[in-house]
């Protein structure tokens, strides 16, 4: 079949939204007894099985997303309950912010303070999770309790077109992509000074046994450039503005509402959240982040890494 607008075939211009599995609404403990569950599935308890076969294909396919939907009158235990039993069918959960981390807005601002942009209300600006060079997590989801007043609307590019579309535009700037370089480290407990900067240095671009690896955190490499003293070379800035203007135009741009989970692939997938607003009265906004360790490992023997 030919493709007469010569557009990557895996181009998606929607979210893609997949049912909750069945399993996840006959399996959901009572309201008066969701914390407890919860409790106990948080600590590693026994969990109802849930097949993720499709969800897991989505997420190791050229989409490298999904937004499930649960029912919005599930209370904020059974939700959270149903999100730590399907994120621990793909995973482990990983611990470093505690397994789920409330990303609220708590009167923060990153730009004078080493606090993280999950504790404000700004635009993130496109990124994916983790600034740390030792540890990426696998899959990065979040779950919507509420969305808030206005604003802070869901942004998602896949950073295998972009790729597609460097090395056509600009197949200079590929070896900068695939240079280290510093990101400022803002990870609780770790060491902050100037040597662990300079040695927290991530490419943009890199591969490993699972395939592509893409890390990107412009605003965090920009911040420990100026840390260290040090210029941000210009074929830097310029690969910087090639992705921010490329993610501009084909960015999936999205709402999520109650009982949303949006999982994404962390090694493929880049995210971003526009700037937000709580109103005085309304519910504040609030997503509850998770991170998954150990899909790839435990997924590689029967998936194939890309559709
Ligand atoms: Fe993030």
């Amino acid at each position: 079949m030919t493709n007469p607008i010569h557009l990557p075939l895996h181009v998606r211009k929607q979210v893609l939204r997949l049912p909750v599995p069945h399993a996840l609404r006959t399996a959901l403990p009572a309201s008066d007894r969701a914390e407890a569950a919860l409790a106990s599935v948080l600590k590693g308890g026994p969990i109802p099985h849930v097949d993720v076969t499709h969800l897991a294909q989505q997420l190791t396919s050229a989409s490298g997303h999904a937004v499930l939907g649960a029912p919005a009158h599930w209370t904020d235990a059974q939700l959270r309950w149903a999100y730590v039993v399907l994120l621990r069918q793909l995973g482990r959960l990983n611990g470093r912010y505690g397994k789920l981390f409330d990303v609220v807005d708590r009167g923060l601002d990153h730009k004078n303070s080493n606090a993280p942009i999950s504790k404000t209300k700004a635009a993130t600006g496109m990124h994916t999770d983790s600034s740390d060079a030792r540890y990426n997590p696998d899959l990065v989801s979040l779950l919507c309790l509420q969305p808030g007043a206005s604003g802070g609307q869901s942004l998602l590019a896949h950073a295998e077109g972009l790729l597609e579309r460097l090395r056509k535009q600009r197949p200079d700037l590929e070896p900068v992509a695939r240079e280290a370089f510093p990101r400022d480290v803002v990870t609780p407990g770790l060491a902050q000074n100037t040597s662990a900067i300079a040695a927290n240095a991530i490419p943009v671009f890199a591969d490993d046994a699972h395939g592509m690896v893409f890390r990107y955190m412009r605003y965090w490499t920009e911040r420990a450039m100026a840390k260290l003293g040090r210029e941000v070379p210009s074929e830097l800035a310029e690969l910087f503005d090639f992705i921010d203007a490329d993610m501009a135009d084909n960015a999936l741009r999205f709402s999520l509402k109650r009982g949303d989970m949006l999982i994404a692939n962390n090694r493929t997938v880049v995210h971003g959240r526009e700037a937000f607003e709580n109103l005085p009265g309304a519910a504040p906004r609030c997503l509850v982040r998770a991170w998954v360790d150990g899909f790839l490992d435990s997924r590689a023997k029967s998936l194939p890494l890309r559709a």
